[in-house]
């Protein structure tokens, strides 16, 4: 119905998710999310990624519309995670002759995933695929952004990267496809969520890949996730290279669960003590209401993290126990981090956060504390105390 020329026969084929609670089940969607697609129009014309399976029919209707019967040559398989490769098999089936482009790793996901040998160009290292008319593509491996075999794509003459799951957020496209057009305020803070849950633990793998793309003159990056970026290249390459190396703004993020609203008072005074100390970006996060991903993102975004919870069962109340092994699971680094909990006959709660934060890299800059049953004079010393340290860690 649309067809979106981003520029100079580069085109959009992507769809929107306005339906799904959670991506991968997981990380909530408020705004949705696209699954976005390219097709590059040279003498011959490739397509870049796909959409997921149940998109196939809206996904070859747009398509049709952008090079109606004419034969798509190339169908290039950037990442192979089924939200991106889902169509493969119905766009092979619709175009017999159609080559897929991948590296060694994809061609081994893609006899996998979908019993598919024949027809595969393998691609190394700056390989080059010239479709004439000006449009030649070459492919950069950069593993680990997010899966082993990812790898992106570059059209010379038009500074064109196709990137992606990198660079991409949360929230679906609504109308425009370009930050030329589109307002994309609201989509930075999605960019933080989606790299905090999906991308954070491979730090360092996109460190190597935008070492791979400084060399490159980049005008337009399209990801498969979210606006392609023209004006705000710069910008969004800067935000990734600042989360990639866990670089943080002066906040204090405090994360907490409490059944009874004990630890939530020590919350309060803590919060309160860090707003004495001159700290002004103060996010508190009730562990049981706010869904992780978010409470990931603003860990990924600020330098200071405090976390509190009752002794549950000799262990961590569960809200609270999952936000540790997420931190774990993403080894995240370069913090000031405070902990604390309550009891009410044995604690368990700052042992239990030694235990699996032990290896990270990361600062504790208070003595960790258990209150017993309710707050006290030296319970509310010993908050003091933290937040004093944090606020001068973090400013
Ligand atoms: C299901 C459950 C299990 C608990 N397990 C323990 C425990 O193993 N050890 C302990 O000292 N307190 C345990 N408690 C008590 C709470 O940890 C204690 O009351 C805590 O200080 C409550 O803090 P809050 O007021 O912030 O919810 C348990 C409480 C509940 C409801
Ligand atoms: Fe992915
Ligand atoms: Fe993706």
């Amino acid at each position: 119905m649309n067809i979106s020329e981003i520029s100079n026969r580069i085109y959009y084929a992507g769809v929107n998710n306005r339906t799904s609670e959670l991506f991968e089940e997981l990380w909530p969607i408020p705004h949705g999310v696209s699954y976005n697609s390219y097709v590059v129009v040279g003498d011959k014309i490739a397509l870049i990624d796909t959409v997921p399976a149940c998109y196939c029919i809206k996904f070859l209707y747009k398509i049709a519309d952008i090079i109606g019967n004419k034969n798509i040559d190339y169908l290039v398989i950037n990442h192979m995670e089924p939200d991106h490769s889902g169509a493969i098999q119905i766009i092979r089936n619709h175009f017999p002759e159609i080559k897929i482009i991948g590296n060694n790793k994809t061609a081994e996901m893609i006899q996998g995933y979908y019993g598919i040998s024949d027809n595969i160009i393998v691609v190394k290292e700056n390989d080059t695929i010239d479709l004439g008319a000006g449009k030649t593509m070459r492919f950069t491996m950069t593993p680990m952004v997010h899966w082993p075999e990812t790898m992106m794509t570059y059209i010379e003459n038009d500074k064109f990267l196709f990137s992606g799951d990198a660079f991409g957020c949360y929230g679906a496209l609504n109308g425009a496809v370009t930050d030329d057009v589109a307002y994309t305020d609201d989509y930075i803070p999605e960019m933080y969520r989606y790299y905090s849950n999906i991308v954070a633990k491979y730090g360092v793998m996109v460190q190597n890949a935008l070492k791979k793309l400084a060399p490159l003159e980049i005008g337009y990056i399209c990801p498969t996730h979210g606006p392609v970026w023209h004006k705000r290249s710069k910008e969004i390459i800067d935000i990734y290279s600042s989360l990639s190396r866990y670089e943080a703004e002066p906040g204090v993020v405090i994360a907490y669960g409490s059944m009874y609203g004990n630890t939530e008072e020590l919350v309060e005074k803590i919060a309160w003590e860090l707003s004495q100390s001159g700290v002004k970006k103060i996010k508190i996060h009730n562990l049981s209401h706010t869904n992780v991903s978010f409470v990931l993102a603003d860990i990924m975004r600020y330098k200071g993290l405090i976390i509190g919870g009752p002794t549950y069962s000799n262990s961590l109340f569960p809200a609270v126990d999952n936000l540790v092994k997420a931190i774990k699971l993403r080894e995240i680094k370069n913090r000031s981090f405070a902990y604390f909990g309550s009891f009410t006959w044995a604690p368990a709660v700052t042992k239990r956060i030694e235990a699996e934060i032990e290896h990270l890299k990361i600062d504790v800059v208070a003595s960790p504390f258990n209150m017993k049953q309710a707050p006290n004079p030296d319970i509310a010393e010993a908050c003091r105390i933290l937040a004093q340290n944090m606020a001068a860690a973090v400013l």
